[in-house]
């Protein structure tokens, strides 16, 4: 048996304290420039998904093994948790296999009960309420653009994020809270993010300096940001509902007009994956100001020094 005391999970961005945000994205800077250790050596970590996956499947396998680790990646669909299997039951016996899960689930509960189960770290890859790796990737990149050094300089960054207010949106509340970051967020009318996010970035806005505004107009929301930042309307198992989205969500589209209202020389950032022509042009994706390919290779590290940070204490 493992001891269950001891083990922690990076299911939410609040999961960490802002020293250990702090303390983790120093690390993914080191492991940017040294790639490889053996700080997983003899372990395996099961990375379960639920929905597809390029980003997140790819970067934690290549992860696991540049630290030395085992990765297997499951498809959830092969796994009893598809014939209705509990996330406690399939939480206590991967448990006893493996040294942490990573799992990208359809509903945020399912990962919670997992988690709350598991006697072994639980790390969320994405569910439809939160996507800390993705936000703690997005975080680097800006540092490494403004050539931060100390991640507490992101204080007072301004970034306005375009679009669905859901997972990536309620990830980065969170981290804007706890950097005292400027965060403008401009989402359809009933497309805002949820009332208790609102409520945990309110409580987690210790630092000062920072604003957390969820407000429709987009033009307001981008006016003076240093980076602007939108996502696709229709997000995974939401598809029946593209038709709708595609209406409602067109005013928000990240373009060239909308992004000249901007800081000049705004990052534009996207998580992934972009669909060119709905909620970003190729124009501003290509363009001279888009950072995404960076923020897709920083999961790599950030997650990295997640794993490094979860499974030992020992620095890579
Ligand atoms: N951004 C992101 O999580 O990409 P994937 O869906 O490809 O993992
Ligand atoms: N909001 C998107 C993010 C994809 C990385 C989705 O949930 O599909």
């Amino acid at each position: 048996m493992k001891n269950k005391e001891k083990k922690r999970d990076f299911i939410s961005f609040a999961d960490f304290t802002r020293d250990e945000i702090c303390d983790i994205l120093l690390l993914a800077a080191r492991l940017k420039k040294k790639r490889t250790s053996h700080v997983l050596r003899g372990k395996t970590v099961g990375l379960i998904f639920q929905k597809p996956s390029t980003r997140t499947a790819v970067s934690f396998a290549v992860g696991v093994i540049q630290l030395g680790g085992h990765p297997l990646i499951l498809n959830a669909d092969i796994l009893q948790i598809k014939r209705g299997e509990s996330p406690r039951d399939t939480g206590r016996v991967l448990s006893r296999y493996l040294d942490a899960i990573v799992i990208r689930a359809h509903r945020h509960d399912e990962i919670m009960e997992m988690a709350g189960f598991a006697d072994i770290p639980v790390i969320n890859g994405l569910t439809d309420l939160e996507h800390p790796c993705q936000v703690l990737a997005d975080l680097l990149t800006i540092m490494e653009y403004k050539k931060f050094k100390n991640p507490k300089a992101l204080k007072g960054f301004r970034l306005a994020y375009l679009g669905d207010g859901n997972n990536v949106a309620h990830s980065w509340m969170l981290a804007a809270a706890m950097f005292g970051m400027k965060l403008s967020l401009a989402c359809p009318k009933g497309y805002e993010p949820r009332a208790d996010y609102v409520g945990l970035a309110q409580n987690a806005n210790t630092v000062g300096g920072g604003s957390i505004s969820v407000m429709a107009d987009p033009k307001l929301a981008v006016q003076g940001a240093e980076a602007v930042y939108t996502d696709v309307w229709v997000s995974m198992g939401q598809e029946a509902e593209s038709q709708k989205r595609s209406a409602i969500f067109s005013p928000y589209q990240l373009n060239k007009s909308l992004l000249s209202l901007a800081k000049p020389g705004a990052l534009v950032m996207h998580c992934l994956p972009a669909h060119r022509g709905e909620e970003i042009t190729e124009e501003v994706l290509e363009g001279p100001n888009s950072v995404v390919f960076d923020q897709a290779e920083n999961r790599l590290h950030v997650q990295k020094a997640v794993l490094t940070a979860l499974l030992t204490r020992k620095r890579a």
